[in-house]
């Protein structure tokens, strides 16, 4: 297990962490949008009342911003004897924190949590730049991804 630098935490996501740049972190993926503490709070709530199906962890600096970030999401199956599926999502690490294990730190987490679920196996999407990163996390290229855009 990749140890976090000194002062480092992971944790999961807190209500108050819009303060702490969650949504900063996010935007290294994709546009965020303008997104209100209302709207990140109705978001929040949905998924705390969900707390069994989404986990998104969080890790924060020693100065207490956050600089990391990622999701698993469990899927509840037929196949496989009402199998589970663990879809990891939206890993990110703040630019100026890359390279420090603060991603391999967070899927490590993530799918620790997709085994005690009980999750069968663990799958996400990357983009083919990524794909050094996830083998180095445990991952093997697998399938392809489709994508349509409503
Ligand atoms: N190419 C080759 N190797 C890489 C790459 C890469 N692009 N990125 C990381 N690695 C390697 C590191 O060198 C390290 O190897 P080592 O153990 O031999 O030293 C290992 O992977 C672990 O790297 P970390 O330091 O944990 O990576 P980092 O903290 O920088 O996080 C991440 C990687 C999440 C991809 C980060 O660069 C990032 O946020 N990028 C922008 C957003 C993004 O693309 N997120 C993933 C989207 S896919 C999804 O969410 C399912």
């Amino acid at each position: 297990q990749a140890a976090l630098p000194k002062g480092y935490t992971i944790r999961p996501l807190a209500s108050d962490d819009y303060e702490r740049g969650f949504l900063d972190v996010l935007s290294v993926l994709t546009v965020i949008g303008n997104i209100s503490k209302a709207q990140f709070l109705e978001r929040f709530f949905y998924l705390k009342a969900h707390n069994h199906e989404y986990f998104t962890l969080v890790i924060v600096s020693s100065e207490g911003r956050i600089v990391g970030a990622g999701t698993i999401f469990i899927e509840r199956k037929f196949i496989r004897n009402t199998g589970l599926v663990g879809h990891i999502e939206d890993i990110a690490v703040d630019k100026n924190q890359q390279g420090k294990k603060l991603g391999l730190r967070v899927i490590q987490a993530l799918k620790y949590i997709g085994a005690k679920t009980g999750c069968y196996k663990v799958i996400l999407d990357c983009s083919e730049k990524n794909v050094p990163f996830y083998e180095k996390c445990g991952f093997q290229r697998k399938e392809v991804e489709m994508a349509w855009y409503c």
